[in-house]
């Protein structure tokens, strides 16, 4: 254990000037645990933490709060703090502070003196510096998707891991902002090889219960499929959010006072307050377990002026510590999360066991954080999609080689999208609670990286397929917008699918033909249809296109690979499909059957052919009235992020729809308008195991001034006995239930808002015989209120602020859309028997996020150009999901393989499953494989963590099965492996 300096000898070399160490001597590196300062045995140890919150945007962009930029929106410059922090650091070799967020500190890092790196660098080797969390940003747990954040959080701790080494590498996660927590989070740091993790927000009332129970700290067992302790989390709840205790902000944004410490001097207040931070320290003590507690010394972008919360810090620890000559119990330090941790670890206590989240968060009785499940939907689905792209181009940088970096089309990257698809996981990106310019610029940055990953696909398409015909890419085929197919007789669609199994995907493009020949790679002919582009559509476009038809047909894309159609108008073909004004009776395909209400237009019910299920299911749109503050319970209006109706009952849009019918061999649909801002496709393709519903919603209007959250709902026969399921991060699915917590007695304020769930890739109502799964296309916000009945919020626009910062109603316009944005998406609907839902849910759900890539040819394909390609030698099996395939280094690629089913989910599917590395790819040749931690920081078998013990004292497991060879990699249900592979292109 690294000795401590006494308190006094700080203050001797503060007076003696600047600290510094002695050239030319090796640094010596006593990082992590071993450089925490000693504490005292039967004394309450208080961990002073220094440390600031630098959002990676909200409202400023990250670039203006980097620089420190705009502060008339908001005083904040990261880059001062960082200059600051490290001074301030080499004044007293006692200090410490963490830093959190890597996208800061790489923006600061890069543009340092090779003098300033060494000396950072050995604040980092002494345990001075120290980072938490380490990923390139901190996620938002509610609306985040696994993969992303997996993607984030690598990009971070790889920075730190390449530039610091073992030292650089957190110990602890670190989330003191996001507001609620995921379970699938806890999980995912626990396999990244955090020993435990800190947090600030908290329900208020499972707070006052912790309190009281001295659970806010406890075991957090993350997993329902995950042998312990694999997915088990040591999880701590912050006293005081993470700002200081009150009285002792010492910022220079704060008004507390100084300790004033020359008794010559006038107001003289060592005294008081040494006696009101005993005063504190002793009731924190009361509601935590062991002889040490923390306090989060710092704030959002604190320590600009680094000197006076030091200063002031010094002071503090060294006249509560004299204290202790006259028999003061308390011990202040200057400490890490880390350094407590190791002391709550030393303390070898039995901690109480979670098994369930943190959502829904309310910081008061009418004040749920469930708004931003939806908020800002149009960004949601920006971010989804864009991972999506991500994925595609990681795989085609690998698959292409080189060449895809620097060829025929240029140069590309996959930089630029990973690094905005980083910013756009934090806790106010992706969550919707930024301000509007702050959330153009995440778009802003998603669309510069996806350029930057079109030329990269294009010149790996063109290496793959020996062809280098000029590559279009359409990326408004959801308004029915391709100046390409709109106007060209003959192209061809590349049509790359990102899965490790074959898909088939529907197509649809906007042309102006009414007949079309569409053949496949091997010049077969396919089903096609052209049906007319709805109005909605066309009025949706806005000028942006001029098709008057659609083209439909299915692609079916091999694994890991493409296919190629070759599109051709005809002369006198077929005429596109009638679209018939009439009530429709029902759509069906071999697989499903969905009837409608002939009198309302809305559905009626909808049944599975081949399991012979039916239900009674209608759906309808409805919006509820957002709060507008004036409410005799509280003045908590509905925002950004606070979503809080005036009344509990809904307001229907329209009782019914008009409706269109189009029923082809290919597709039927089923198009209703509901109003002049909802309107929905009804769809069922002919291949397809789902129903899809494609919803239209806005500009919602607000000339009545009231703010509008838009919902659709689906009321079905199913009884749901107050129960449904939400899935957690896109992963794990937990059990919801009506007005209930499972760990604590819930007083029920907000009958909907507190009964609003994330819905982050899907959610589910079953009863014994039907489970009706909704796959979203997005993170939504969702509840089930009624028996049966399973809603989806969709849209909102609001006309107040909600208090929390943003200072900002949600009302969001657009240079297309000054009237208020219009929101497209979709719903797929799976009905099953529960035992066979997770088949069928869980593949459509990695179809959704995967999606597959079209790009665009003019003319026929070129002679001798490849037309179809796999990078697998075959198919996965069904439970295993390729999660991760990128470039890593030269050479090197990661992998990641993920079994996508939990353990009892799927009788066929819910057991280990193994693959051979050398036997996956066709194209590559692996020659080595080495197992990674999630997070690729750290060598599997490096990986070391602190145990810890649940209250049901159970003992630990035996250790899992080893894999049956060196090359042999067993999956069981829900895990995740990741691989460094050294290949070579075949
Ligand atoms: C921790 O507690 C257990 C059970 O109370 C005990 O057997 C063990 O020796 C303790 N370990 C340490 C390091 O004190
Ligand atoms: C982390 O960095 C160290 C030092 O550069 C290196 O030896 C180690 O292999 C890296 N770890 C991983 C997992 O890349
Ligand atoms: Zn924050």
């Amino acid at each position: 254990m690294a000795a401590v300096s006494p308190p006094l000898a700080a203050l001797s070399l503060l007076l003696c000037g600047v600290w510094s160490f002695p050239l030319g001597q090796e640094p010596a590196r006593t990082c992590g645990y071993e450089s925490c300062h000693a504490t005292k045995p039967n004394l309450l140890n208080v961990h002073l933490v220094p440390h600031t919150h630098d959002d990676v945007g909200w409202l400023k962009t990250v670039d203006q709060y980097y620089y420190g930029d705009r502060n008339d929106i908001q005083h904040a410059g990261v880059q001062y703090i960082l200059d600051s922090v490290v001074d301030q650091l080499l004044k007293n070799p006692d200090r410490r502070f963490i830093y959190v967020e890597t996208a800061f500190f790489y923006r600061w890092w890069r543009r340092q003196s090779p003098g300033m790196q060494r000396t950072v660098k050995q604040l980092v080797d002494e345990g001075r510096l120290e980072f938490v969390n380490g990923g390139w940003c901190m996620s938002d747990e509610a609306t985040t998707h696994y993969s992303a954040v997996i993607d984030q959080m690598t990009m971070g701790l790889r920075f730190l891991n390449d530039t610091f080494g073992s030292c650089g590498r957190p110990r602890v996660a670190w989330h003191i902002d996001p507001f609620g927590h995921a379970r699938e989070h806890a999980s995912m740091f626990a396999q990244m090889g955090y020993d435990g993790f800190f947090f600030g927000r908290v329900d208020y009332q499972d707070r006052a219960r912790r309190r009281v129970a001295r659970e806010q700290e406890l075991l957090w067992r993350a997993s329902s499929s995950l042998t312990p302790p694999t997915a088990d989390l040591f999880t701590g709840i912050l006293p005081n959010g993470y700002n200081p205790p009150e009285g002792f902000c010492w910022d220079q944004s704060c008004d507390d006072p100084p300790i004033r410490d020359d008794p010559e001097l006038e107001d003289y207040n060592v005294d008081d307050v040494v006696t009101r931070f005993l005063a504190i320290a002793n009731s924190q003590a009361k509601v935590y377990r062991t002889d040490h507690i923390v306090m989060t010394m710092g704030s959002d972008f604190q320590y600009e002026n680094a000197n006076l919360w030091y200063k002031n810090l010094d002071k503090l620890i060294r006249y509560v510590n004299a204290r202790q000559a006259n028999g003061s119990r308390v011990n202040a330090l200057y400490s890490t999360p880390s350094c407590y941790l190791q002391e709550l670890h030393r303390a070898n206590l039995t901690w109480a066991l979670k098994t369930d989240d943190f959502f829904p968060y309310a910081d008061d009785a009418h004040d749920f954080w469930t708004g931003y499940f939806t908020s800002r939907p149009a960004l949601k689905r920006y971010e989804r999609i864009s991972n999506g792209n991500l994925q595609t181009c990681n795989q085609l940088e690998v698959l292409g080689g080189p060449i895809s970096r620097n060829g025929p089309f240029g140069k590309g990257d996959s930089q630029t999208l990973k690094k905005a698809m980083a910013v756009a996981q934090h806790h106010d990106a992706v969550s919707g609670t930024e301000k509007q310019h702050v959330a153009n610029d995440y778009a802003r940055r998603l669309a510069a990286g996806w350029q930057r990953c079109q030329v990269l696909v294009s010149n790996s398409i063109a290496a793959l397929s020996n062809s280098s015909a000029e590559r279009i890419f359409c990326d408004n085929l959801n308004i029915s917008v391709c100046p390409l197919t709109e106007s060209s007789r003959k192209f061809s669609v590349n049509v790359y699918n990102p899965l490790a199994r074959p898909v088939t995907w529907p197509v649809r493009l906007p042309v102006n033909g009414t007949s079309y020949q569409v053949s496949d790679a091997e010049g077969r002919s396919v089903d096609c249809q052209v049906v007319a582009a709805s109005a909605e559509t066309r009025a949706l476009r806005r000028n942006r296109g001029f098709a008057i038809n659609e083209l439909v047909f299915q692609a079916a894309a091999p694994p890991l690979g493409f296919t190629t159609y070759s599109v051709s108008l005809l002369q006198d073909g077929p005429p596109a499909a009638a679209v018939r004004r009439r009530a429709p009776a029902a759509i069906q395909n071999k697989f499903l059957r969905a009837t409608f209400d002939p009198a309302t237009g809305l559905l009626s019910s909808l049944s599975n052919l081949e399991t012979k299920q039916t239900i009674k299911l209608t759906q309808n749109f409805y919006w509820y009235n957002a709060s507008d503050g004036n409410n005799s319970h509280s003045d908590q209006p509905s925002g950004a992020y606070i979503f809080r109706p005036n009344s509990s009952t809904p307001f229907l849009v329209s009782r019914t729809a008009e409706t269109e019918i189009i029923q082809t061999a290919v597709l039927q649909e089923v198009r209703q308008r509901f109003s002049p801002w909802v309107s929905q496709v009804v769809r069922l393709h002919a291949d397809s195991r789902a129903l899809e519903l494609e919803w239209t919603v806005g500009p919602l209007p607000f000339s009545d001034d009231l703010g509008k959250e838009v919902i659709t709902r689906l009321d079905t026969s199913i009884n749901t006995a107050e129960y449904f399921y939400t899935d957690s991060n896109g992963r794990e699915i937990l059990q919801r239930r009506k007005d209930f917590r499972p760990t604590w007695t819930l007083r029920q304020s907000e009958p909907i808002a507190g009964n609003y769930y994330p819905v982050n890739s899907r959610a589910f109502i079953k009863d014994d015989e039907d489970q009706l799964t909704v796959v979203t296309d997005r993170s939504q916000g969702g509840g089930s209120i009624h028996n049966g009945s399973l809603e989806i919020m969709l849209h909102r626009r609001l006309l107040y602020d909600d208090v929390r910062g943003v200072a900002e109603p949600l009302n969001e316009s657009s240079a297309i859309f000054p009237d208020g944005l219009v929101v497209r998406g979709r719903l797929l609907l799976s009905l099953q028997r529960p035992a066979a839902a997770a088949d069928a849910h869980r593949p459509l759900g990695q179809r959704e996020v995967l999606q597959p890539t079209l790009t665009f040819t003019d003319g026929a394909p070129a002679p001798g150009a490849r037309l179809e390609f796999s990078a697998l030698q075959a198919a996965l099996p069904p439970a295993v999901h390729l999660l991760t395939l990128q470039q890593w280094d030269d050479g090197a690629v990661l992998l990641r393989l993920e079994h996508q089913f939990q353990s009892r989910e799927s009788k066929v599917h819910s057991r280990p499953v193994t693959v051979h590395l050398q036997k996956l790819f066709s194209t590559l040749e692996v020659l080595g494989a080495s197992e990674l931690n999630l997070s690729a920081n750290q060598w599997k078998d490096e990986m070391t963590r602190f145990h810890w013990t649940p209250q049901t004292g159970e003992k630990p497991l035996l250790k899992r099965a080893g894999d049956p060879s060196a090359w042999e990699v067993t999956l069981r249900p829900m895990e995740i492996r990741t691989f460094l592979l050294k290949v070579e292109l075949r």
